[in-house]
């Protein structure tokens, strides 16, 4: 048997289930994946583990069953519903790419990876994965896990990224014509749970016996990667008001940036010299604690201040909101933190 053939063979037996996917099986009897569910699936997956994903799957798809429906929700609604999974900019694009598929395609999205990616958030390799999971095209889908595979099997000691071009002609020589969805599915599931960035469970590898990476005892040590920059630490001041009613000082923060479009509190520049400016006059309490979080490219250390408001304060940035109209969990992950933080300092003040 062929490679493919001896993957999907494997995945006929082994393929996780998962709220999004259709089992090898079923699809095997004719059942399609909704192009609507591998979409918002895949978007979430991101630099994001099927661990993390799968409550925000469902929540999602509870609340808006399909395209039409996440195309008529309200920004903020998506983006409480986001919060906490981070990189935010994809529920932004998520939301601007329900409403092309609604407004510029009928309420269908386009089969080809060509016509994908020319929507918001559709980068290659969603528009790879979408084309191959819910309509069969034949893309070639690589992920981190096809190049820790394509990695080991050829035994290509290039460091990433340098080496990502190879490792995708490799994925592509290997990717079949018949059922490619579940080549690809079978490929980042052989990834997830067998070929593991640590201790490879080799022994029960569909490819132990072609893996070069195998034979040559270095399968553990790769992909090579290139060491990272180290990252710098940004400083800030988050500022926690409540007023006298017990509502919240919070504000939506400008779409553009990080955490474009998110809820939080209101907080100085993150830089290496914040300029404090806080949105309110009072009488600022520093509880000496501070908020870390680290982002993709850089480490946050924010310091609090808090205070209480008259009933008539007037902000000069966000807006008070009702206790009972806010949740933490509408916060996006640092400024939950801050919640957390604040709410423990508040009951000591
Ligand atoms: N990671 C990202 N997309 C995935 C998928 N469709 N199946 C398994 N793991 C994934």
């Amino acid at each position: 048997m062929d490679l493919s053939g001896a993957l999907l063979a494997w995945y006929d037996v082994h393929a996780r289930v998962l709220p999004w996917r259709v089992a090898p099986g079923d699809r095997r009897a004719g059942q399609r994946p909704d192009p609507y569910r591998v979409w918002l699936s895949e978007v979430m997956l991101q630099q994001t583990t099927v661990a993390a994903v799968k409550a925000y799957f469902h929540r999602f798809t509870a609340r808006w069953p399909d395209v039409a429906a996440l195309a008529g929700a309200e920004d903020a609604a998506v983006m409480a519903e986001w919060a906490g999974l981070g990189y935010y900019a994809r529920a932004r694009n998520l939301l601007k790419c329900a409403r092309a598929v609604v407004t510029g395609h009928g309420g269908q999205f386009p089969h080809s990876r060509e016509g994908l990616l020319t929507l918001p958030g559709i980068g290659p390799y969603t528009a790879a994965a979408i084309a191959a999971i819910a309509h069969d095209e034949p893309a070639v889908v690589v992920d981190g896990n096809v190049e820790r595979v394509m990695a080991r099997l050829h035994d290509i000691h290039t460091p990433l990224p340098k080496a990502k071009a190879a490792l995708t002609a490799r994925a592509a020589a290997l990717t079949p014509a018949a059922r490619p969805g579940d080549y690809a599915q079978a490929v980042m599931d052989l990834g997830a749970t067998i070929c593991t960035p640590k201790n490879p469970a080799c022994g029960i590898c569909p490819w132990r016996a072609p893996c070069a990476a195998r034979a040559a005892g270095t399968a553990a040590d790769l992909p090579k990667k290139t060491p990272k920059q180290a990252k710098p630490v940004r400083h800030g001041i988050a500022y926690v008001v409540q007023r006298a009613d017990g509502a919240w000082l919070l504000e939506t923060r400008p779409d553009r940036g990080l955490l474009g479009g998110m809820l939080g509190w209101p907080t100085t520049d993150w830089s290496a010299a914040p300029d404090p400016a806080p949105p309110i006059p009072a009488d600022w309490h520093d509880p000496g604690a501070e908020v870390r979080h680290t982002f993709t490219h850089f480490h946050l250390r924010l310091s609090l201040r808090l205070a209480r408001a008259p009933l008539d304060a007037v902000p000069d940035r966000g807006q008070f909101r009702p206790r009972d109209g806010f949740v933490p969990s509408d916060l996006p992950t640092v400024m939950r933190k801050v919640h957390d933080l604040a709410h423990a300092a508040f009951q000591a003040l």
